[in-house]
């Protein structure tokens, strides 16, 4: 049976928005709910733990790219009830924001700004101003939570002192007067965090989730594929090893695995095939790495000696290409 186009997007979209639970989503949600007092019922609120020094604390969730971490903060943060909108104001207790590229304390001054709503300032505000309002509007909106996806982008201004600075202020933030508790999320750059300020390093739990490994991790991927497979009404057919293959050419990546099987299913489902096979997975991940078929992950005898790399690196490119032109805008 042939779908229409439109079946096929469909059925693509309600893929897209299976969530397989992982040791990320459980890290992150463990360690968030460590940071918000609770009430005598042990209900999580609104309102953050703060140290003895009077000060929060936060989350750094440090992955290659393509491994989860947007998802798993974003969903867990969508899932606490206790960040969900204020009943009497309707905003939302926390703030997503992307680091802007170059990051300076202007330019993440005026991101968050943004992202709160002040899109177009047109006097020519001071930094202190900037951060002044920032501080003011969080407590006026009661922000508890504030996000810094692509945090590894902090690091990149190539001005010790620009980083410096931002460090400090994030360091303010978590202080009692604004008291956020700050999230931050990005590639391993994000650990240079602790060569650059000790101080705002010791203030955040690290979150270091694990690649999939090879043999270990088949047995769960051969269920993802075959969750996301039935979803989509196709019978897989994992011969060859083809989770081993999907963990190899995904380089050990959660993320990367589920896109690529949601590439296999579209070409199987435009190919009107009714099972899900090694070679729709060749097809689909050929196509993303731009590679000769002898070179391919799901054709290649010896797949588990091809070297991936460079790959790797435009993949990184790829999406850092997707990301990165909307935050330019701000
Ligand atoms: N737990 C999950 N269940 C289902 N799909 C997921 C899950 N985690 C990630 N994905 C999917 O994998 C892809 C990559 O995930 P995500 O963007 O969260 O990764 P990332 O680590 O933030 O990557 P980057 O560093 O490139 O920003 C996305 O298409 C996302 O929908
Ligand atoms: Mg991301």
């Amino acid at each position: 049976m042939t779908r229409s186009p439109a079946e096929i997007f469909r059925t693509l979209e309600e893929l897209r928005k299976i969530h397989i639970p992982t040791e990320r989503d459980r890290e992150v949600r463990a360690q968030l709910e460590r940071l918000l007092r609770v009430d005598n019922q042990g209900n999580l609120l609104p309102e953050p733990v703060l140290t003895g020094n009077l000060e929060t604390r936060g989350i750094a969730l440090i992955e290659s790219a393509g491994g989860g971490k947007t998802t798993a903060v974003r969903r867990t943060l969508e899932n606490t009830a206790a960040l969900g909108p204020d009943p009497d104001t309707g905003n939302s207790r926390f703030l997503e924001m992307q680091v802007p590229s170059p990051a300076t304390l202007k330019s993440l001054g005026l991101a968050i700004l943004a992202e709160l709503g002040f899109k177009d300032i047109l006097s020519k505000p001071t930094i202190w101003e900037i951060w002044s309002i920032v501080r003011h509007q969080f407590r006026l909106k009661g922000i508890v939570v504030l996000w810094f996806d692509e945090a590894h982008d902090l690091f990149q201004s190539g001005s010790h002192s620009d980083i410096d600075e931002m460090l400090k202020m994030i360091k303010s933030l978590m202080k009692k007067e604004t008291g956020v508790i700050v999230i931050m999320s990005g590639t391993e750059r994000l650990s240079e965090i602790t060569s650059f300020d000790a101080q705002v390093s010791r203030r955040f739990t690290k979150i270091v989730p694990s690649d999939l490994v090879q043999g270990a991790d088949n047995e769960v991927i051969e269920g993802v594929i075959a969750k996301y497979a039935k979803g989509a009404g196709l019978k897989p057919d994992l011969k060859d090893n083809v989770a081993g293959r999907l963990i190899h050419g995904s380089r050990g990546r959660f993320g990367r695995a589920i896109e690529t099987t949601i590439f296999a299913i579209e070409r199987a489902l435009r190919d009107g095939d009714q099972s899900l096979r090694a070679d729709h997975f060749a097809e689909a991940w050929g196509a993303q790495e731009g590679c000769s078929w002898d070179e391919n992950v799901f054709v290649a005898a010896d797949w588990a000696s091809l070297r991936l790399d460079e790959g790797s690196e435009k993949y990184e490119a790829a999406r850092n290409a997707r990301v990165k032109p909307s935050r330019r805008r701000r």
